[in-house]
């Protein structure tokens, strides 16, 4: 099967932050950005896998800053490594107030989906080759972070978590 770039992945979406987005604080609510960032990484999984996905799973999000009425929500997402069925995609979120110009980082996350068949069944991807070393770092790093989602799951024992176990090797000869 043939390799793909990160970079074919990158998907920008933008989104009006309007009324019937907002709480009664008039800050967006985080229920609507999760389903914009569902939305945003579902299509950055897509272009990797040229195939339907399905969300399975979504890693601890944090919302550092809340996001205005008016403001424009801008959701940045790329595939940061491809397993053998699934892709980790990272997203970062930022704030732009277009009348004042200026562009805040909200928040970021990891959303992982599953390329699936006519049945509904998990589907063969093919690899990610990582270009800059930014993409670099996020790939190697991916591994830590799918063992810890699995183990999490309950899908991974922890004798077999062979990154976390290095990682943690890794502080004891530290510290
Ligand atoms: C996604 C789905 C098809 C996977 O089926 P499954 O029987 O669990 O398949 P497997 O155990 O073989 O796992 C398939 C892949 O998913 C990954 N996976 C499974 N559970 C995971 C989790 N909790 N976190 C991260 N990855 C996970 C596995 O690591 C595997 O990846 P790999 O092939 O790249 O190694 C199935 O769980 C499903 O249909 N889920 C519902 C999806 C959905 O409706 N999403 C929208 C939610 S609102």
């Amino acid at each position: 099967m043939q390799e793909k770039y990160a970079r074919e992945s990158y998907t920008e979406m933008n989104e009006l932050v309007l009324p019937n987005d907002t709480n009664t604080f008039g800050n967006l609510m985080g229920g609507r950005l999760l389903y914009w960032m569902d939305i945003c990484a579902a299509m950055a999984a897509q272009k990797h896998c040229n195939n339907q996905v399905v969300t399975v799973s979504v890693d601890n999000v944090s919302f550092k800053r809340s996001i205005k009425l008016g403001e424009v929500v801008t959701i940045e997402a790329q595939v940061t490594r491809a397993f053998n069925t699934s892709v980790e995609v990272r997203m970062e979120i930022f704030a732009q107030n277009l009348p004042l110009g200026t562009k805040v980082k909200s928040n970021e996350a990891y959303y992982t989906f599953v390329s699936i068949d006519e049945n509904d069944r998990p589907k063969a991807i093919p690899k990610l080759i990582p270009e800059s070393d930014k993409e670099k770092t996020l790939f190697a790093e991916a591994m830590r972070r799918r063992e810890l989602r699995l183990l999490l799951a309950g899908k991974l024992k922890p004798e077999n978590a062979t990154e976390i176990k290095n990682l943690v090797n890794l502080f004891e000869h530290k510290v």
